[in-house]
């Protein structure tokens, strides 16, 4: 694996630790199941995988609440077991990228009990964001922040003799306290983290919550307009309209520093290694900011992932984000699916508001799409997406074609989301569900127990993996010849694209180095222009249908 700077055309594939497959059948995703089952991601094609966290964790946020950053949660299995899935990825030409939290660690960290412990104005404080509080006895949070799963981000401690204390911030669950970045002390703690990680041989990290680091001077109270998400950026933000104003607690320039830093300690290692920025941060071109040559490698486009299955404003998106990228050298990344979001076999067919993060239930079940009619749409937009120059994200089941699931009964659900909103936003868990490996075993496969931390539902067996091998018009299928496709014509590789006019309003039609691809958006048939179909995401003949994309070599 010497190919100098991989990542710029890679595929990569998320796993989801605890929803791949579980060896040990308590109904949780464990190293050992994902090493045992690697080989499905080479099969499909991709170049590398990205693990979600499966460091030392209390499980609040599924593992986004790190208590040790440089060990293996027994839920997960060892730290020999993290050596040995690493050891068998690359056995099997996969790289490794593995998810590092820095906005925040568990409340269960030795850092904040160290905190707590120590008392106000202590080293061991300036380690977190803690302030007095406002208003008489301090009985008031600092300022007006909310926390992204809801409520407020500040949450007040209790001092050794018992009496109120400091608040501490936290952007998300109140067991997840916020990073103090001003701090040389965790700068230096979190270089050594990835020192440790880096000499275990992982090719790379993605970095959680990257836009959130650096927090305004002074804290300023801050109301988010409507449109932005609540992870911040404001979809819809165009790159030709006045830079929308900044969150004082996302995308702050001080982050750049940051990653700078961390950008000469993968330096020192061989081998390219690579950071991916979860940065909800727009316009375009204020987020290629974070792939400056010195900066990260990459950085998910969730502005693609924003945007909906209309043709004009995807055309611009495309455009955009490979000019955005450019400016910079960078390649564009693409990404449709991940575990925060509603699955894109659901979501690109719903046509009312649903903010990320909010997840879909029994509330949305009777104004939700046909699945069959979304899986379709969701084939030709993950088809439109491999034929891009630049980098590829998947996230484990969209292969299967994976619909969200809706119906989950309240007492399963795990995200804080819902606990925190009082069930107003149903939160993640729709996306989370473990995954089928084959229809007729316990578990759909995911285990021999039959045990799942989410239940599975019936219509899993649809959607195993052992019926859709067999099937040339499987989702799988798809993806599979898909991916083999882009990588003998070069497509990821490519640095441009040329969009193609003359195919009408709903049609997205665009050149790839030799091959020429076609995304029908509209209601009604194409005809084809003459030439021969490398692949497409459902059967063609001399016309196009609504919601496909198709390959081909023109003639
Ligand atoms: C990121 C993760 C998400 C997590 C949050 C807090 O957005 O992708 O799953 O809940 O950060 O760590
Ligand atoms: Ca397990």
């Amino acid at each position: 694996m010497t190919d100098a700077q991989w990542w710029r055309s890679a595929v990569i594939y998320q796993i989801y630790p605890r929803s791949f497959a579980d060896s040990n059948g308590d109904g949780i995703g464990d190293l050992p199941g994902i090493t045992a089952r690697l080989s499905a991601v080479r099969d499909l094609g991709a170049d590398a995988v990205w693990l979600s966290p499966f460091m030392t964790s209390p499980q609040r946020d599924a593992g986004y609440d790190v208590a040790d950053y440089t060990d293996v949660d027994p839920v997960f299995g060892t730290l020999d077991d993290a050596k040995a899935l690493i050891a068998r990825a690359h056995e099997l030409g996969l790289r490794v990228i593995i998810d590092l939290v820095p906005n925040h660690t568990s409340d269960q960290h030795k850092w904040f009990q160290a905190a707590l412990a120590a008392g106000p104005g202590s080293p061991e404080r300036d380690w977190y964001m803690f302030r007095e509080g406002k208003g008489e006895n301090g009985a008031l949070p600092p300022n007006n922040w909310e926390s992204v799963f809801g409520g407020s981000a500040w949450t007040r401690v209790t001092n050794p003799d018992g009496t109120p204390g400091q608040w501490y911030l936290h952007l998300f669950d109140e067991s997840q306290p916020d990073l103090n970045w001003q701090s040389p002390l965790v700068r230096a703690a979190f270089r050594d983290i990835l020192r440790f990680w880096l000499d275990l041989g992982v090719d790379g990290f993605r970095v959680d919550v990257a836009h959130g680091l650096v927090k305004a001077e002074g804290l300023p109270d801050y109301t988010p307009p409507k449109s932005a998400g609540s992870m911040g950026g404001r979809p819809g933000a165009e790159d030709d309209e006045d830079e929308p104003e900044l969150a004082p607690y996302w995308g702050q320039d001080g982050v750049h520093e940051i990653y700078r830093e961390w950008h000469q300690v993968l330096a020192e290692y061989d081998g390219d290694r690579a950071l991916c920025g979860e940065a909800w941060v727009e316009p375009l071109s204020r987020l290629a900011l974070w792939v400056r040559p010195d900066e990260m490698q990459q950085t998910f486009n969730f502005t693609y992932l924003e945007t909906h299955w209309q043709a004009e404003t995807l055309r611009e998106v495309i455009r955009d984000s490979i000019d955005a990228f450019a400016a910079v050298g960078a390649p564009s990344t693409w990404v449709l699916s991940n575990h925060d979001v509603v699955r894109h076999a659901t979501r690109l067919a719903i046509s009312f508001e649903n903010q990320q993060g909010a997840g879909l239930g029994p509330r949305d079940l009777k104004r939700l799409p046909e699945r069959h009619f979304a899986l379709r749409r969701a084939r030709a937009a993950t088809a439109l997406m491999l034929s891009l120059p630049g980098s590829a994200y998947l996230y484990q089941g969209e292969e299967l074609g994976l619909p969200e699931i809706v119906d989950l009964p309240d007492e399963v659900r795990q995200d804080p989301t819902w606990f925190r909103t009082g069930g107003e936003r149903y939160g993640r868990d729709g996306c989370r569900v473990p995954i089928p490996w084959e229809a007729d075993a316990p578990a759909y496969g995911f285990n021999k127990t039959g045990a799942s931390w989410l239940p599975q539902p019936e219509l899993w067996a649809e959607y195993a993996r052992d019926v859709q091998e067999s099937d040339p018009a499987s989702t799988l299928s798809m993806y599979r010849e898909l991916i083999d496709l882009r990588a003998q014509y070069g497509l990821g590789a490519n640095a441009d694209i040329e969009l193609l006019d003359g195919f009408g309003e709903d049609v997205i039609a665009l050149r790839n180095g030799e091959v020429t691809v076609i995304a029908n958006l509209g209601s009604w048939d194409l005809y084809l222009p003459d030439g021969r179909v490398l692949g497409a995401s459902a059967p063609v003949g001399r016309n196009l249908p609504p919601d496909t994309t198709a390959w081909l070599i023109t003639a």
